[in-house]
């Protein structure tokens, strides 16, 4: 069940050269990291984070669950926007949890290297992750996803993002890998797509209600995203 430490590596490998470069600035180092070019980038999509959650039911007193949690680009957005109840998050690498620890000194930040959610049965209102099924294999998203039907409370909500070939602006993401490793023969940490029908069996097998999907480039009811978002519930009991 533990998460493979060549992947541990890969990811250790890529954030301390991303750190390096950025050695005068230990948070934009983090902040690039998990894919924000600038502190100012890293705001306003912590801030795009929480309206989507809103949108998706997230109220005061609510006990919460960040998979793959980064640094804290939400949870320190939670906090921004005065957001009060019980937030858990969770990673594979300690200086990330670190970093959220210093700066939400009020939420729960774990490092986790199983395919765990560290949660009791029954007990999460809402569990999401941002850009983390987009580095895993779809089997490894499975077992999250069993996980995650574990620890929610009946009624409660999984939201992710995700990225999908069908979606022409995720494409070049496909390509550019397809170039480096063509040159390189190996490339470092993976991007992976999903399919939605993929993303339904696992949902379905999990027994979680049908998932609902918004489109990257949507913005009918919180900015657009522009990685494809799912949501699902675990029947209310
Ligand atoms: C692109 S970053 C996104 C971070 C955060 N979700 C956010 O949006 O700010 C992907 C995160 O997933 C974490 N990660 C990678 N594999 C993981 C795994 N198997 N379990 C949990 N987290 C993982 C990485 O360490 C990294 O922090």
């Amino acid at each position: 069940m533990s998460i493979a430490t060549a992947e541990t590596r890969e990811y250790t490998r890529m954030m301390w050269r991303k750190r390096l470069r950025d050695w005068r600035s230990p948070r934009l180092g983090l902040a690039r990291v998990i894919g924000s070019v600038s502190l100012e980038l890293f705001e306003s999509q912590g801030d795009v984070h929480v309206d989507v959650l809103r949108h998706h039911g997230l109220i005061d007193a609510m006990a919460i669950y960040d998979l793959g949690c980064g640094c804290g680009r939400t949870a320190q957005a939670l906090q921004r926007a005065g957001w009060q109840g019980s937030y858990t998050g969770a990673d594979i690498l300690a200086p990330l949890v670190r970093e959220l620890r210093r700066t939400c000194p009020g939420y729960t930040a774990l490092v986790n290297r199983n395919y765990t959610i560290i949660a009791p049965d029954d007990s999460l209102d809402m569990l999401f992750h941002w850009s983390v099924f987009t580095h895993l294999t779809p089997e490894q998203c499975m077992l999250y996803m069993r996980e995650s039907f574990r620890a929610l409370k009946p009624g409660g909500k999984l939201v992710f993002s995700f990225l999908e070939l069908e979606d022409p602006a995720h494409r070049g993401i496909f390509q550019r890998r397809v170039k480096r490793i063509g040159a390189n023969g190996r490339e470092g940490v993976l991007d992976s797509f999903l399919h939605r029908d993929w993303i339904r069996f696992f949902a379905e097998e999990c027994g979680f209600t049908a998932p609902e999907f918004t489109d990257g480039d949507d913005a009918a009811h919180h900015p657009a995203f522009w990685q494809s978002l799912v949501a699902m519930s675990k029947p209310a009991a």
